[in-house]
């Protein structure tokens, strides 16, 4: 079976990789794919606009693919699920309705208060109602959490320190500066504990989590400074026991599913819960995605030994119920991320990278993310450059073989957290 993967990120590389260990799999596209997926043994990249719906939809048709997989957000955000099914391709991926979990976050609070799942108090405001935000947040007391409603690139969230901050954030996301993405804001209750990633696999009525990962969202050692897309991760985490993870099962994503149903949403996909776990063990939701993370799945992907084409397939053909249970090897994974110099702010592209084969050559996988091959030469093409991976019996041997294996990559900039793991450590 031939298969497409829609994106070009870490995330994009992991499944393409990840399809191609499957004995059923032939073929992988990427549309558009980047530098590592050009290089996959059987994988194509396909250069195409992840919105060109027409476009896809031709291409997926005149190959037969089996199985389409839409990894970013922003299409199914604007609806390439929907048109890839209505022409009766098989697709992995929620429709534009089930996809506003991610891309309103007033949207998601309210499904989440009808299903009665866990998360921050909050309320949400329009622009036309910003006396009342700001009383809210006088109400509240800090520290408070401000949010744009809409799809920010990771840059629309404000943990504020004090009330005047987070007036400072409702002013500016009010201002236009995030367009439609900030014509709402979402004002919530600040959680502490330990943040956990929970992907989840689900055909609309059953769901199985995938193992539980922790990303590293902020761009400093020790969780400091802006937050970024993910500079590393590992899985699965201790944070989050067996145990605990049936109960985000029971009170979160099974609840979630079923609300979805209610309100007439065919929602098969990954539902990926960002989760608060406070010191007591509370699971709380502080967002819910409608993809798999990047670059949890760099991560978490390594681990999975049932072929992935199988599992997401019994998500299209809703048959996930009978599925075997997921088979997981017992070593655990450590991604690092290789960054641009100056990201998340402003970079360089376009530097040569080298040293890639020196670390795979140390049982490592390099997921691509920001690169291309110009003229015949690996170059850096975006913020977020490399994932390195590997895999190994415990968390300290995993954490040796990963960074010894991203001391052998180079390119000019090269920025990466040397502490991926530091708080099971
Ligand atoms: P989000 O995009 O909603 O996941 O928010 C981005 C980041 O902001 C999260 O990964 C958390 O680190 C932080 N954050 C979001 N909501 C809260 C909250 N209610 N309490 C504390 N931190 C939060
Ligand atoms: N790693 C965070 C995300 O995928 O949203």
């Amino acid at each position: 079976m031939k298969a497409i993967v829609i994106g070009n990120g870490g995330r994009e590389h992991a499944l393409a990789w990840s399809l191609l260990r499957s004995p059923n799999i032939n073929g992988v596209f990427c549309i558009p794919g980047n530098g590592g997926t050009a290089t996959l043994a059987n994988c194509q990249n396909v250069a195409m606009s992840v919105s060109d719906f027409d476009g896809i939809a031709r291409f997926a048709l005149v190959q037969g693919a089996g199985l389409v997989i839409i990894g970013p957000e922003a299409p199914l955000a604007a609806g390439l699920a929907d048109r890839l099914k209505s022409e009766g391709i098989p697709v992995f991926g929620p429709t534009q309705d089930g996809a506003q979990i991610e891309s309103s976050k007033a949207w998601a609070k309210a499904l989440m208060a009808e299903a009665g799942v866990p998360t921050a108090a909050s309320q949400s405001f329009t622009a036309d109602r910003k006396d009342d935000a700001i009383a809210y947040v006088r109400q509240m007391g800090s520290p408070i959490v401000v949010k744009a409603d809409g799809l920010a690139a990771g840059k629309g969230v404000v943990v504020a320190a004090s009330e005047n901050e987070a007036i400072a954030a409702i002013e500016t996301i009010f201002s236009g500066k995030f367009g439609a993405a900030g014509e709402t804001i979402v004002i919530e209750e600040f959680l502490t504990g330990q943040e956990v990633s929970v992907l989840a696999l689900t055909d609309g009525e059953t769901v199985i989590p995938l193992l539980p990962a922790q990303d590293h969202k902020q761009i400093g050692e020790g969780d400091t400074g802006a937050n970024t897309g993910g500079m590393g991760v590992y899985a699965p985490t201790p944070l989050l026991s067996s145990e605990q993870l049936d109960r985000v099962q029971r009170e979160i994503l099974q609840p979630t599913v079923n609300a979805f149903k209610a309100r007439g949403i065919d929602f098969c996909g990954v539902l990926y819960a960002g989760l608060m776990v406070a010191e007591d063990g509370t699971p709380k939701v502080l967002e819910f995605n409608c993809r798999f993370g990047d670059p949890e799945t760099q991560a978490v992907l390594p681990l999975l030994e049932t072929p992935l084409d199988r599992v997401l397939l019994a998500c299209v053909q809703k048959r996930l119920a009978q599925l075997d249970p997921l088979v997981w090897s017992d070593g655990v994974s450590v991604c690092v991320v290789l960054a641009s110099g100056g990201y998340p702010d402003d970079y360089e592209k376009g530097q040569p990278i080298s040293g890639i084969d020196m670390a795979e050559a140390q049982d490592a996988v390099v997921f691509h993310a920001g690169t291309e091959i110009k003229r015949g030469e690996l170059r850096t093409s975006g913020g977020r450059v490399l994932g390195v991976t590997s895999v190994a019996d415990n968390f300290e041997a995993a954490i040796a073989k990963t960074y010894a294996a991203v001391e052998s990559v180079h390119f000019e900039g090269c920025y990466y957290r040397r502490d991926i793991g530091y708080r099971i450590r």
